[in-house]
C-alpha cells in the first residue's frame, strides 16, 4: 500500500475512535485528499491506488455502521416509561381543527332538556307548502297575517297553483305532529313533540335579523291541558337552559293558530332585575335587556280549535298548548352575543370560542 495511504489510514482510524458523530469521518478532508490523488497517479499505478483508497473508505464505513448498531443496542425503547401524551400528539395533530357549530351544540342541549321532560324530538324540512305553512294553522287564503311572515316562495307551483315555500316558522310541523299523534290520544297518551329546526324569512338583515335562523316548536295535546301547564313547561325549560331561577311574564298577543295567544318574557338572566309592577327595573348598563329587566322571548298559546280540527282531533275532547321560540335569540342571550349574523358568517375567530 502506498505509504501516504497507510499513514492517512492510521490517522483516520485513531480519530474515528474519538468522534461522537463517527459518520463525519467519511467527510474528512484527508479522505477527500486521498480520492483527489487518484487522478495524479501514473496510469499504471492508478488502479491499485484507487482500490487501496477505496478499501480505507470501506473500512471506515464498517466502523461507522458497527457504532450505529451499538448505539441502537444501547438505547432500547422503554415502552413502559412515562411519557407526555399531549406533547406527542401535538407533534402529530395540527393544532387547529373543526368544532361543532355553536347553534348545533345548543340545539342538542335544548332537545335534551325537552326529551327529559317527556317530549319526542322531531325535524322540520326545508321546502314545504301553503297548506302546512298557513291553511292548517287557521290562516285562510287572503288572511292578512300571512304577510307577516316574509315567506320565500318558489316560481314553480303545486297542483292548487300555489308556490312552494321555504318554511318561515317551525309551526309548519304542527299539523303533521297532530295527525301522527292522533293514535296516541286514542290510546290515552298525550301528544308531546318538539321540533328544533331551521327557518327562512325574506327580511332586511341587521344585528337582530337573519334570513336563516332556528326555532324550536313545541306541541302538547291531551285531555284537560290548560295555560298553567304551558307556562310551567316554558319556565322550567328556560330555567334549565340558563341554569338559574327566572321570573316569567305572560302578555296577551295574537297568532291565528292559538287562542288565547301570549308573548312570553323572562327576567333578564344577566341583570335579573325586576320591580313589583314589572316596569323598568333592570341594570341600566345591561347590554342584553337595555335596562328593561325583561326580555320578550317567544310566542305561545292554547292551540286553536280549528288547528285541532284540521288534524281530525275533536277540540271538545282534547286541548293543547303550542309554543315557538327563536333559538338564535336564546343562544345570543346566553353568551351575550351582540349580532345574530355571526352565526352564519363562518368567521373562525367567532366560532372557535365555542370549541
Ligand atoms: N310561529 C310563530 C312565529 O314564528 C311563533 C309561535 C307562536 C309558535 C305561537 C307557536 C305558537 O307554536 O303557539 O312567529
Amino acid at each position: 500500500m502506498n505509504t501516504d495511504i497507510s499513514a492517512i489510514r492510521e490517522v483516520l482510524l485513531a480519530r474515528i475512535e474519538t468522534l461522537d458523530d463517527k459518520a463525519s469521518i467519511l467527510r474528512s478532508p484527508e479522505l477527500k485528499q486521498l480520492f483527489a490523488g487518484i487522478k495524479d497517479q501514473p496510469a499504471e499505478k492508478r488502479a491499485a491506488y484507487g482500490q487501496a483508497v477505496n478499501a480505507v473508505k470501506v473500512e471506515l464505513e464498517e466502523i461507522v455502521a458497527r457504532s450505529q448498531e451499538k448505539a441502537d443496542d444501547r438505547a432500547p425503547i422503554d415502552v413502559t416509561a412515562p411519557w407526555d401524551v399531549n406533547a406527542t400528539l401535538s407533534l402529530l395533530i395540527p393544532t387547529t381543527h373543526g368544532t361543532v357549530h355553536p347553534l348545533t351544540q345548543e340545539i342538542e342541549k335544548i332537545a335534551d332538556i325537552f326529551a327529559r321532560m317527556g317530549f319526542a324530538v322531531s325535524e322540520s324540512r326545508e321546502i314545504d307548502d301553503q297548506y302546512h305553512m298557513f291553511e292548517t294553522l287557521n290562516f285562510p287564503k287572503g288572511h292578512p297575517a300571512r304577510d307577516d311572515y316574509d315567506t320565500f316562495m318558489t316560481v314553480e307551483t303545486d297542483k292548487d297553483d300555489d308556490p312552494f315555500i321555504a318554511p318561515a316558522h317551525t309551526s309548519t310541523m304542527q299539523n303533521r305532529a297532530l295527525v301522527a299523534g292522533r293514535a296516541k290520544l286514542e290510546a290515552g297518551e298525550p301528544i308531546a313533540v318538539v321540533v328544533p329546526d331551521r327557518v327562512f324569512r325574506n327580511e332586511d338583515l341587521d344585528a337582530r335579523h337573519e334570513h336563516t335562523f332556528y326555532q324550536v316548536e313545541g306541541i302538547y295535546v291531551a285531555q284537560g291541558v290548560h295555560a298553567g301547564m304551558l307556562i310551567a313547561t316554558l319556565q322550567k325549560f328556560l330555567e334549565s337552559y340558563y341554569g338559574t331561577e327566572l321570573e316569567v311574564r305572560v302578555n296577551p298577543f295574537y297568532f291565528p293558530f292559538t287562542e288565547p295567544s301570549f308573548e312570553f318574557a323572562l327576567s333578564c338572566p344577566f341583570c335579573g332585575a325586576k320591580t313589583e309592577d314589572n316596569s323598568k327595573g333592570g341594570d341600566p348598563n345591561c347590554k342584553v335587556c337595555s335596562g328593561e329587566g325583561w326580555i320578550e322571548l317567544l310566542g305561545c298559546g292554547m292551540i286553536h280549535p280549528n288547528v285541532l280540527k284540521a288534524a281530525d282531533i275533536d277540540p271538545n275532547e282534547y286541548t293543547g298548548f303550542a309554543f315557538g321560540c327563536g333559538i338564535d335569540r336564546l343562544v345570543m342571550m346566553k353568551y351575550g352575543i351582540e349580532d345574530v349574523r355571526h352565526f352564519e358568517s363562518a368567521k373562525l375567530d367567532f366560532l372557535e370560542q365555542f370549541s
